[in-house]
């Protein structure tokens, strides 16, 4: 197979949260490929600095991996200003980073829903709140919004998690009204199974897999790459008037 490469995308400053692992990591990876300037905000330090070594060794432009937690609001503010002086203009953000911890209802008090909050929507609103000055002082950018085809299809022991990611897509609509007008873009995307190391670990053994792949149209499994390219065309310019979007990156399961 072969892929798109996006010229504007080359020489970019993009931002993508919980990039160290993943999908993240995929794209991570993916706009290094493309020439963009990368940073990427993540809590796992030891992966971060792996990926950062790996891109490198295949030739690439350094990604900038910052290590902060997406829950201390004011550190992340203080993240995107270092990016922004330091690898300036920023053009796109991805809010990639989640925590798909299952729980179940009657485990889960305030505090728990509170965090599952937090971790998978809160920080969406505030890193995108953060970087829009910065996106509109440079002519305009594009935000790419993870959510997850766990709420449309009801997952067990998901709802927190489910209503956080309900939320993303309302965060986009209602946002992109808001910056359109300044030339900056806000989609979604719906990823279905994508068999990272950790779902694999966690959730899917073969028998699942199989499951999965019977209920998608194309049989095949979706990888980390798979969602990363839709993100490379939400960021580039060949997606100029697409905005306010929610694109299923999931086989057509
Ligand atoms: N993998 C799937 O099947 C799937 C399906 C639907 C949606 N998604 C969505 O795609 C995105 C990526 O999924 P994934 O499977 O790669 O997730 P993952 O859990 O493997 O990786 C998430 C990354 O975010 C980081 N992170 C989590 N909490 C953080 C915090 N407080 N501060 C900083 N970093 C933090 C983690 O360290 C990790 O590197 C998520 O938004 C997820 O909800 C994934």
């Amino acid at each position: 197979m072969a892929f798109a490469v996006y010229p504007s995308l080359a020489g970019r400053t993009v931002i993508v949260t919980g990039g160290a692992s993943g999908i993240g990591a995929a794209i991570v990876e993916n706009l290094a490929r493309s020439g963009s300037t990368v940073a990427f905000i993540d809590v796992a330090v030891s992966e971060g600095q792996t990926l950062v070594e790996s891109v490198v060794g295949k030739g690439y432009p350094r990604p900038v991996f910052i290590n902060c937690d997406l829950l201390d609001l004011d550190a992340t503010k203080a993240a995107i200003e270092r990016v922004a002086v330091e690898l300036g203009p920023i053009k796109g953000l991805v809010n990639n980073a989640a925590n798909d911890l299952r729980r179940p209802m009657e485990e889960t008090g305030p505090a728990e829903f509170e965090w599952a909050i937090n971790v998978n929507l809160r920080h969406v609103y505030f890193c995108t709140k953060a970087v829009l000055p910065y996106l509109e002082a440079s002519g305009g950018g594009s935000v790419v919004n993870m959510s997850s085809l766990a709420w449309v299809k009801g997952t067990l022991d998901l709802q927190a998690y489910s209503a956080a990611k309900a939320g993303i897509i309302g965060l986009t609509s209602s946002l992109a009204h808001k910056v359109g007008q300044h030339n900056i873009r806000v989609n979604v995307i719906t990823p279905g199974a994508v068999m990272t190391e950790k779902q694999k670990r966690l959730w899917f053994d073969r028998r699942s897999q199989e499951t999965v792949l019977n209920a998608q149209c194309i049989r095949e499994t979706v990888v980390p790459d798979d969602i990363a390219r839709m993100v490379l065309f939400l960021l580039a310019d060949d997606s100029q008037h697409i905005t306010k979007q929610n694109f299923a990156v999931d086989g057509g399961r």
